[in-house]
């Protein structure tokens, strides 16, 4: 449980909040690359309670900057893309992708009025298959090259989900709590012990990157482990079989904080594939996935949508001054805790975790996924260790 003052601070998500500054010093995950194409090259987005306008200039460059025009406040979203920026569908000034004033047309030729006119941008990189902004302080730290996004012994493709309108946050507790996978997934996951009592040992390690979350369950055949990692603080790593074709999937799962009761979930999927290799600069498939059908209902015979109806009922932003914390949620518990120590340490004008400063190539960040029960198994040596 929380005092309302608490919950505030951590669920917050607008500029000069707590969480909104911690959250700020992330890359964040804004649009699939696939989703701007020579006939739509512009893109209005919400971003940490922002709006803002994503676009691509002809000559293949991204730009992120204030949706607002600051002539007389007309949506950039309307605009137009040159090679070096974004006009003003009013009367044509134009950004570039720093926000500077490249152009007003109206104006007397020798006016230096563009000059004084700055837009609010931010950087945009693009990496497997997915385009991710920083509007936190300068410099930007280094775009983190999980080894989904930059694999390339297999196929990789993008998802977007329906907006989810919940705070970031209890998606994100979501994933230290193992123990709703039998009751909320149990029946759909074709769980051998669904809604039976259960044995099971939890572990949460924080770790250079976020929370190791795992869970070892006792079995006939001898203990079974699954180890996920909550990457600090809005992605979860993870991985699972295709019922098609039988093959391992890894994804990450971001959750965007659109704003304080917004939640937009991407998901970047690879499966290792002997026949096909994909560069993480490559075009990248993309779909959009609803998580309600036609009739706005969930689609409860699937896992994503069964945890969106878990986060959307517990309220926009979850009162967590009216819950009943028990033994099993200590791991919620310990993420909380993280998110609360890492707003202290930006406030005081630290580096939270995870941000490790721009350099020279940034290395793939192997992470160390394991789900035994579908066959991705602990590597040999601690296998036998504790066999
Ligand atoms: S409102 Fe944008 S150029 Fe005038
Ligand atoms: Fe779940």
């Amino acid at each position: 449980m929380l005092t309302q003052e608490q919950n505030e601070r951590l669920t917050r998500v607008g500029a000069g909040t707590p969480a909104g500054e911690l959250l700020r010093r992330y890359w964040q995950p804004v649009a699939a690359a696939a989703e701007l194409t020579h006939e739509k090259p512009i893109k209005a987005v919400r971003v940490l309670g922002e709006n803002l306008v994503l676009y691509r200039t002809t000559a293949g460059d991204y730009g992120l900057v204030a949706e607002q025009c600051p002539h007389r406040r007309a949506s950039l979203a309307y605009g137009r893309i040159d090679e070096d920026g974004i006009r003003c569908p009013y009367h044509g000034w134009k950004f570039n992708a720093a926000g500077r004033c490249l152009e007003t047309p109206a104006e007397p030729r020798d006016s230096t009025l563009r000059d004084a006119v700055k837009q609010p941008a931010y950087p945009v990189e693009r990496l497997g298959g997915m385009l991710f902004a920083y509007m936190g302080p300068k410099p930007a730290p280094a775009l983190p090259r999980w080894d989904v996004l930059a694999w390339e012994h297999g196929r990789r493709w993008v998802q977007r989900h329906s907006v989810i309108g919940c705070n970031w946050l209890q998606c994100m507790e979501n994933s230290v709590d193992p123990s709703h996978l039998y009751w909320l997934h149990g029946r759909t996951a074709h769980l051998a012990k669904a809604l039976d009592h259960y044995e099971e040992k939890h572990d949460f390690t924080v770790f250079d990157h976020g929370v190791m979350k795992r869970r070892t369950s006792a079995g006939d055949e001898g203990a079974r482990v699954d180890q996920h990692p909550l990457l600090f603080p809005n992605v979860l790593r993870h991985v699972l079989k295709s019922r098609q074709t039988g093959k391992l999937v890894h994804n990450l799962q971001y959750r965007l904080p659109v704003d304080d009761t917004h939640t937009q979930v991407f998901m970047v999927l690879f499966s290792p594939d002997d026949e096909a290799r994909t560069a993480p600069d490559a075009d990248t498939p993309f779909e959009f996935v609803p998580m309600r059908d036609e009739d706005g209902n969930y689609r409860l015979d699937q896992v994503l949508a069964q945890d969106v109806m878990a986060w959307e009922t517990q309220g926009p932003v979850m009162n967590r001054a009216a819950e009943i914390l028990g033994a099993a949620d200590r791991g919620v518990h310990i993420f909380r805790n993280l998110v609360a120590e890492q707003i202290e340490t930006v406030a005081k004008g630290g580096t939270p975790l995870g941000v490790t400063p721009a350099g020279q190539g940034a290395p793939v960040i192997e992470l160390e996924v394991i789900n035994e029960r579908i066959g991705l198994d602990r590597p040999q040596t601690e296998a036998a260790a504790t066999a």
